[in-house]
């Protein structure tokens, strides 16, 4: 009898042990789902985000990777993320136009003038209010990540908008995408970004479009032998909340996960720039992927009208009015 009580006064003393030994606050762990591989740019830099923002908050927010789209494409990930089943989305602005219609001026082919533009425009005021935008949606975007330009890639050379005649040509489900597609003269095939390798494999498409990682971490160069450079768009990628888990954190650790997001998009741009070379390079000496240089003029005037209209529509005038007033 003695002994049992001591036994019991030992497992009390033990427990209130253990509670006191928990931090004030449970950690929060958020589930981030993405469709890119562990050694692509962008999954990189979202490990470097979560390192920062476990660092900064003494291990209260965590965030766990879940990358090689194995929570569904980028459009049922946005879907599970709205129905609360995932935390954290990373999409891209061209998937993102059929959530939040703010997306689609980053869409326009040919709006930014060159790389510093482009920064200017994701950094700035018309970026960050991008961002917001979808407050009352049920998520908000956090930070971009640089997402190189976007040109051609089939089994024959595309150097003007008249070689992609009779072309079934796979476009992200983006409005602007499919009409960027018909305005240069093909056949847009709005396809998952998984289910590309077997539609360019089985002659679904006969090209894409992408930057230079589709070729080597997707292993699309395998498939599709030429890379025809008329850098049509330059489309970021984004990382997502959903406003549930936001509303988790106290405004500190708000604050610090923001820092962490800005921090990685500035990490991602010196990795970019380094990898998007080496995937070129990958691309042409061990894929046997040729790249050909492309006078973009008559892509640039086919697609004009979308920048004008894009001027006209309200969802989006504002935007394009603010990403081409940073222009120089
Ligand atoms: C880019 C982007 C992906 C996207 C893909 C696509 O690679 O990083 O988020 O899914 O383009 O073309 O679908």
């Amino acid at each position: 009898m003695f002994g049992n009580k001591t036994a019991v006064a030992t497992l009390i003393s033990c427990a209130i042990a253990a509670t006191a030994a928990l931090p004030a606050y449970a950690a929060t762990t958020f589930k981030l789902s993405h469709n890119q591989d562990r050694n692509h740019p962008v999954h990189k830099s979202m490990k470097y985000m979560a390192d920062e923002v476990k660092k900064l908050t003494n291990g209260e927010v965590k965030i766990r990777i879940y990358p090689n789209g194995q929570l569904g494409t980028q459009r049922e990930s946005m879907e599970l993320m709205q129905n609360g089943a995932l935390d954290m989305v990373k999409s891209n602005a061209s998937e993102m136009e059929s959530f939040e219609p703010a997306y689609g001026a980053f869409n326009i082919p040919y709006i930014f003038h060159d790389r510093d533009h482009y920064y200017r425009s994701m950094e700035g005021e018309v970026g960050q209010k991008i961002l917001k935008a979808s407050e009352d949606k049920g998520f908000i975007g956090l930070t971009y990540y640089d997402g190189g330009s976007r040109s051609f890639y089939a089994n024959k050379e595309i150097k003007s908008p008249a070689d992609l005649a009779g072309m079934k040509i796979r476009v992200q489900p983006s409005p602007t995408a499919v009409n960027m597609i018909k305005l240069m003269g093909g056949s847009p095939t709005p396809l998952a970004y998984g289910e590309l390798y077997t539609a360019l494999q089985q002659g679904v498409v006969d090209g894409a479009e992408n930057n230079p990682t589709a070729l080597t971490n997707s292993r699309h160069g395998e498939v599709a032998k030429i890379y025809s450079m008329d850098e049509h768009t330059m489309i970021p990628d984004v990382l997502l909340i959903s406003t549930t888990s936001w509303n988790k954190l106290t405004d500190e650790q708000k604050d610090l996960v923001k820092q962490a997001a800005d921090d990685s998009m500035a990490y991602h741009k010196e990795l970019w720039t380094k990898m998007i070379d080496e995937a070129m390079d990958k691309a042409k000496s061990s894929m046997d992927v040729k790249v050909v240089s492309v006078d973009k003029q008559a892509f640039i005037d086919a697609v004009k009208p979308m920048h004008d209209e894009a001027l006209k529509n309200p969802a989006i005038k504002d935007y394009v009015q603010g990403i081409d007033a940073l222009a120089k």
